[in-house]
């Protein structure tokens, strides 16, 4: 039996609007909990927005807003951006809600009762961009090695006791070295813990929009720390016993940009060891987009909205577009051109004028319905032998191969279409017709298959190919894969799957 997994994205922070960045997290995130949600497996995904910390705050009072106003609006486009890019959340959390300010008050408390907290004062550089506090020795020009601006802040402030921590985590990497992916961010968490720990600031005095310190009123939370215990927040935690905390924590895996590498596998992992939990099992470490190569930002204008991407091109096309241009785990560019590329030669060209052919074949000549009778080619096997290994490349997150491998059999498709030639067997003789029942029986097949593997990155359109080949059944499984297609039945009128967009 497949264990539970509970999938998590990082929660975005509500200082601006949703772009391109964010939503590729999302959709990782989505694609996977679809592919084994279809396998039977019980997955619990949660995606959320983190709302304190100071560079919220700032941004509210650039709009004249309070930061819980603003945050409400803001969060509201984030729900709004899981509904666009047609994402299936089990949960959307906000650090505002009651059940978290619970859940980060007693983890706090944990860390305190077990003497991980100590008062001290904090002197040194803070960048607001990062909501995080940085050595001198690691400033690059006077700036943060992210480039982000940095201010000097001397404020009386809680620690945690990380450099306690320094070697149970690399003790703990030594031993599971599989927590991190890509095998080059474990090395990076290495070297990063190997040059020393120093205890972290957990505390802010100066900052009042936070989650309050528990018996301290005047210091709030370090955003972090705060953020992090969302992914037990949203499980029930501090009740261990909540059966979503027990069935799901065991089983958690971080999906994460490389830039909030360090949060996630120094700070986070020793927090929970020293609250005596156990650590997630998995951190998937994802690379950054860039428009027209370079980096997105506000000031330079080049940010993309991914809701008018989703008008213009179509959420399926947008989804596709992101998993199959860079693989996961690298960084890649963003294009307009590249994602019209796409969306005409594979999406249009390749997989939708492969169902357009077959089906508007069989709508014209075969009276509408499915030919019974295979004579066996590997092409009519080809789900049933692929879910293994696909689902293995899942397992490693590895969107971008999966995706490759269900495209080699779109093209494979054609091929065999292309040589059965329906239309000239469809004149000749018993053995001719027979030939063609045979084939098309096997393409509509391989249809079926392709769709149902191609349902967690594109999967309105996966539904409405399923639903021209009468074998719509929600929800989707990949136990379809074995199941025949109805020959009786009349097929629906086909309509083009997707429409080409002019470069
Ligand atoms: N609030 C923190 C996460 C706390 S999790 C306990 C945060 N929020 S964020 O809104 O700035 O970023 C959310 C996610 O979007 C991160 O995984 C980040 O890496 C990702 N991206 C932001 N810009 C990106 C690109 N340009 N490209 C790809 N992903 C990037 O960090």
């Amino acid at each position: 039996m497949t264990p539970p997994i509970y999938l998590t994205t990082p929660i975005f922070y509500v200082n601006d609007m949703p772009h391109l960045g964010h939503c590729y997290t999302l959709v990782a995130g989505d694609i996977l909990t679809r592919f084994w949600r279809m396998t039977g497996r019980d997955v619990w995904f949660l995606t959320g927005t983190d709302e304190h910390g100071t560079k919220v705050a700032q941004a509210a009072a650039i709009h004249h807003q309070t930061p819980q106003a603003y945050a409400d609006e803001v969060s509201q486009r984030f729900r709004h951006m899981v509904t666009y890019l047609n994402t299936t959340p089990n949960d959307f959390i906000r650090t505002t809600e009651a059940r978290h300010y619970q859940a980060a008050s007693a983890l706090w408390e944990e860390l305190e009762q077990k003497g991980q907290i100590y008062l001290g004062s904090y002197s040194g550089w803070y960048a607001v961009r990062d909501e995080a506090f940085y050595p001198e020795s690691e400033l690059v020009d006077g700036k943060a090695p992210t480039g982000a601006p940095v201010e000097w802040i001397e404020e009386p402030c809680y620690f945690f006791r990380l450099s306690h921590w320094e070697k149970p985590l690399l003790r703990y990497y030594a031993d599971h070295p599989e927590t991190i992916a890509p095998s080059s961010r474990l090395n990076e968490t290495i070297r990063f813990i190997e040059g020393g720990l120093n205890d972290l600031a957990i505390s802010r005095s100066k900052v009042s929009w936070g989650v309050p310190v528990p018996g301290s009123p005047h210091h709030v939370m370090y955003v972090w720390i705060d953020a992090l215990a969302n992914y037990i927040s949203a499980l029930g935690y501090p009740n261990r016993a909540a059966k979503s905390f027990q069935t799901f924590w065991p089983h958690a895996c971080h999906l994460l940009g490389k830039d909030i590498l360090r949060f996630h596998s120094v700070y986070w992992p020793a927090f929970l060891m020293a609250a005596g939990l156990p650590l997630p099992k998995r951190l998937y470490v994802h690379g950054w987009w860039t428009h027209d190569k370079a980096k997105m930002s506000k000031s330079l204008g080049n940010v993309i909205d991914p809701q008018a991407l989703v008008t213009t091109y179509g959420v399926d096309a947008v989804r596709y577009f992101l998993f199959r241009e860079m693989p996961f785990g690298q960084d890649g560019d963003f294009s307009a051109a590249a994602l019209i590329r796409r969306l005409n030669e594979e999406l249009a060209d390749a997989f939708g004028n492969l169902a357009q052919r077959v089906l508007s074949f069989i709508h014209k000549y075969m009276d509408r319905k499915i030919p019974a009778d295979v004579e066996g080619t590997s092409l009519f096997y080809w789900g049933r032998q692929q879910l293994q290994p696909l689902s293995a490349l899942m397992e490693e997150q590895n969107i971008y191969r999966y995706l490759e491998e269900v495209l080699k059999a779109v093209y494979e498709g054609n091929r065999y279409m292309a040589q059965l030639a329906p239309w000239e067997l469809c004149q000749g003789s018993a053995e001719d017709k027979a030939k063609m029942n045979s084939g098309l029986f096997v393409l509509t097949h391989l249809l079926k298959d392709i769709a149902l593997f191609l349902a967690p990155i594109i999967p309105q359109t996966a539904e409405t190919l399923l639903q021209q080949l009468n074998a719509l059944k929600t929800p989707l499984s990949f136990d379809q894969l074995q199941a025949p297609l109805d020959t009786q039945q009349v097929l629906p009128v086909p309509t083009p799957l997707f429409r080409k967009v002019l470069l």
